[in-house]
């Protein structure tokens, strides 16, 4: 009998919950975190522990069936991948922010700047639908630094909490989308494993459904 396999952030904001709303719909796993793989004791369910940037070339090539991830990944890297269920959590924005100081207090004042982020996808087309021509630095990681550091006028990047944008002295001037974790999966599904993800689905609609 073939088994689901889901994957889900292996380190990150997402973990937790991602494991959380598993376990509420009867999923047990034995969380050996230094496996990158685990199976489900009582479902026909393998989790797999995964790069959150990666889910969605893996989504994609079918090397996983389903996905516990962000749905500004999906939008990111995912372009044709579908979601099937928003699950509420690890909600944010991603946005675009200046030093709280400068004169740039809108998105037209970025025409010809420099803009430093992770999402460059997302804020490419973005850009290009505003009409704005700027130059994009594309960072893995502390995109926030970057105005601070002389490399860019101003960054894009997830907003949480607003922590890191404050700490840093930035200020929000555009938000391009809201996101939050969603339930993805891939294009390629046979009908076993679709009747395994449709038992999922139902089981995190009446999970999320009692949280309310
Ligand atoms: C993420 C994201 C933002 C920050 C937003 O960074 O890239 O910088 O969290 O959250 P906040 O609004 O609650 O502060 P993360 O800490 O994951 O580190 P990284 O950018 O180096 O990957
Ligand atoms: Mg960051």
């Amino acid at each position: 009998m073939s088994k689901l396999r889901i994957a889900v952030q292996k380190s990150g904001r997402l973990n937790e919950d991602s494991m959380q709303i598993l376990k509420d719909i009867g999923i047990s796993i034995d969380n050996g975190k230094d496996q990158l793989k685990a199976s489900a004791r009582n479902f026909p369910v393998e989790v797999f522990y995964l790069r959150n940037g990666d889910i969605p070339q893996y989504l994609k090539d079918g090397v996983v069936d389903a996905a516990i991830i962000g749905e500004n990944v999906l939008i990111e890297k995912g372009n044709d991948l579908k979601f099937v269920e928003r699950l509420g959590f690890s909600k944010c924005k991603v946005s675009i922010a200046v030093p709280k100081d400068s004169k740039d207090n809108s998105l037209k004042d970025l025409n010809g700047k420099k803009i430093a982020t992770s999402y460059p996808e997302t804020v490419k087309k973005f850009l290009k639908e505003q009409n704005i021509d700027a130059q994009l630095h594309i960072i893995n990681g502390s995109v926030e630094i970057a105005p601070n550091i002389g490399l860019a006028d101003g960054i894009c990047d997830i907003v949480s909490s607003g922590s890191t944008l404050f700490k840093n002295g930035l200020k929000e001037i555009e938000v391009l989308l809201k996101s939050e974790a969603v339930l993805a999966v891939s294009p390629i599904l046979n009908d076993e494993k679709q009747a395994i993800l449709d038992t999922i689905q139902f089981r995190i609609q009446s999970v999320l459904k009692g949280r309310d």
